[in-house]
């Protein structure tokens, strides 16, 4: 199978459109986002299952609103609007959008009309949607027929069959609306006529030839992290041209307790890579000794981190010569750098972060069509260990920026130590899946008075921080059952010697940020 017929997801600059994307793909049917900006023949030139129109500006009349091209409905694309897409669609096809004064923003309830139509059909009356909008469509374009309407919206969702257009006032793609996700495969299975058969089979599939095309017989080099998208993207290279690849895997003695031995051990297991692991500890632990600030931090594990990798891959080249190179760049990393056309000759430089010149590979970017829960999906297929693919993010520096005050094997030993325990107990209560990130951080510059047995203490906190997020730009402090940050709390403080308290950190982001550095 080659890549299938996208449904363009555009983009009218609210924060929207890559969830709705998603979405798209949990209904198992490929999707890409472009920009409004993007002529209409450009859209249509990519030969579009269907265009869904996001949410944007609350107002089509508001000054420098984007301007929906008419042209866009002369042809026989199926087209769903969603909120300011619904709004612009209404007024390109000739109905009304109108100031009525009523706002609605959050929670509102729909009122299905008597012919529910194909979009709503046999759904529970009074269905909770979510609405954030200040005009209102008051008219629907002939031959819609109107579908439901909100105490703010006398329009609040129209369709046509035959033209197989149809559109929302409320936002599908937010978990907060029930059944959004249902209206969404209806519009796309039932109104648009598209099949569902966007798989991790035929992702594997289409990306395994692929692969074979771009490299032929030549060699490639990846980087693993330890992380799940390096390993995915390796994994998935391996299983379409086997030991032309080399792996590296730079141990800089930041990991959590059994991160390395997971990726020396299990995943090679798993998958029969050839892996080149370079212990870089001592140098990495020599260059941190003593600094404290984590932007410093941050430079200094960068640099060093190019110099073993570059030193590592002139082994390598001088052995077989290489000419490409793997990352594991994701698709929110491509709609957010502004691309999403071809990058396959840059110099690896500006990925891995500054690769020298003279060191140049081709890329090999397996995942750049991928969210990170297909990416997960993948790895499942491709038989990696549950422990890589379900991982949490963690950053690359490691563990250096979750000691706050200077780095050393003994303190690097202590936050492991009570890492290991609070991972442990999460896992151990089934919820590694309802948090997003777990860091544990040792407050290291930081002593406080305690007692313990008959005697004092004077130990170092550790701060727990879970957080539930969708993508990392904004989250929430994890409410995780009391019973369980006790346990936590109780194994570190007995097990961990150093630690005599553990706090939790209660803030989202914003206004803090997920790590603490
Ligand atoms: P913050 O702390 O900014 O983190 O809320 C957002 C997400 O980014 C991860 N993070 C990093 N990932 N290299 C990485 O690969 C880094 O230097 C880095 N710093 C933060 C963090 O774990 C969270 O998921």
């Amino acid at each position: 199978m080659s890549t299938p017929r996208p449904v363009l997801v555009v983009d009218f600059g609210a924060q929207y459109a890559q969830l709705i994307a998603r979405r798209v793909r949990e209904a198992r049917v490929y999707s890409e986002i472009v920009p409004h900006s993007m002529p209409v023949a450009e859209m249509l030139a990519k030969n579009p299952a269907a265009i869904i129109l996001s949410g944007g500006p609350s107002s089509v009349y508001e000054p420098g609103a984007p301007v929906l091209d008419p042209a866009l409905f002369a042809n026989e694309v199926p087209v769903f609007g969603i909120c300011y897409g619904f709004q612009a669609m209404a007024q390109a096809l000739g109905g009304t959008v109108a100031h009525t004064g009523a706002r609605e923003y959050g929670r509102t309830v729909l009122s299905p009309a008597s012919q529910a139509g194909t979009l709503l059909r046999e759904l529970p009356a009074g269905l909770p949607v979510w609405m954030s909008h200040g005009d209102s469509v008051t008219e629907a374009p002939s031959g819609f027929s109107v579908t439901a309407s909100s105490a703010g919206a006398p329009v609040a969702a129209f369709e046509d069959l035959a033209t197989r257009r149809a559109g929302v006032q409320f936002h599908p793609e937010v978990a907060h609306t029930e059944q959004g996700q249902e209206m969404l495969k209806r519009f796309l299975y039932d109104i648009a006529g598209i099949e569902p058969t966007w798989t991790a089979t035929n992702i594997i599939e289409d990306q395994v030839a692929a692969i074979r095309d771009q490299v032929g017989d030549k060699q490639v080099i990846c980087g693993l992290s330890g992380g799940v998208d390096s390993a995915v993207a390796a994994a998935l290279v391996h299983r379409a041209i086997g030991d032309q690849l080399t792996c590296v895997f730079v141990d800089h003695g930041l990991l959590r307790a059994g991160e390395a031995e997971q990726v020396e051990k299990d995943y090679v297991a798993a998958t029969g890579i050839r892996l080149k692991v370079v212990d870089a500890s001592d140098v990495f632990l020599g260059h941190l000794a003593g600094v404290t600030d984590p932007e410093q931090k941050r430079k200094i594990i960068g640099r060093e981190f190019i110099r073993t990798f570059e030193a590592a891959a002139r082994e390598l080249d001088a052995e077989r010569h290489i000419e490409f190179l793997v990352q594991g760049t994701l698709y929110p990393d491509v709609v957010e750098s502004g691309g999403g056309t071809g990058t396959a000759n840059i110099k690896s430089h500006h990925n891995v972060g500054g690769l020298p010149d003279d060191l140049q590979f081709a890329l090999i970017e397996p995942l750049r069509t991928l969210f990170k829960d297909e990416v997960r999906a993948l790895g499942a297929e491709l038989g990696l260990p549950e422990e890589i693919v379900q991982r949490h993010p963690f950053p690359g520096p490691g563990l250096a920026i979750r000691i706050i005050g200077a780095v050393d094997r003994e303190r690097l030993d202590v936050l492991r130590a009570a890492d290991l325990i609070a991972r442990e107990e999460l896992t151990a209560a089934g919820l590694d899946r309802d948090v997003w990130q777990f860091p544990v951080v040792l407050l290291a510059d930081v002593r406080s008075v305690g007692v313990q047995g008959d005697g004092r203490t004077y130990g170092h906190p550790v701060v727990l921080r879970p957080v539930s997020s969708e993508d990392a730009m904004t989250a929430d402090w994890s409410r995780l059952p009391y019973d369980v940050i006790a346990k936590i709390s109780t194994r570190i403080t007995n097990e961990v010697r150093e630690v005599n308290r553990v706090v939790l950190d209660v803030t989202s982001k914003p206004p803090g940020t997920i790590e603490w550095e």
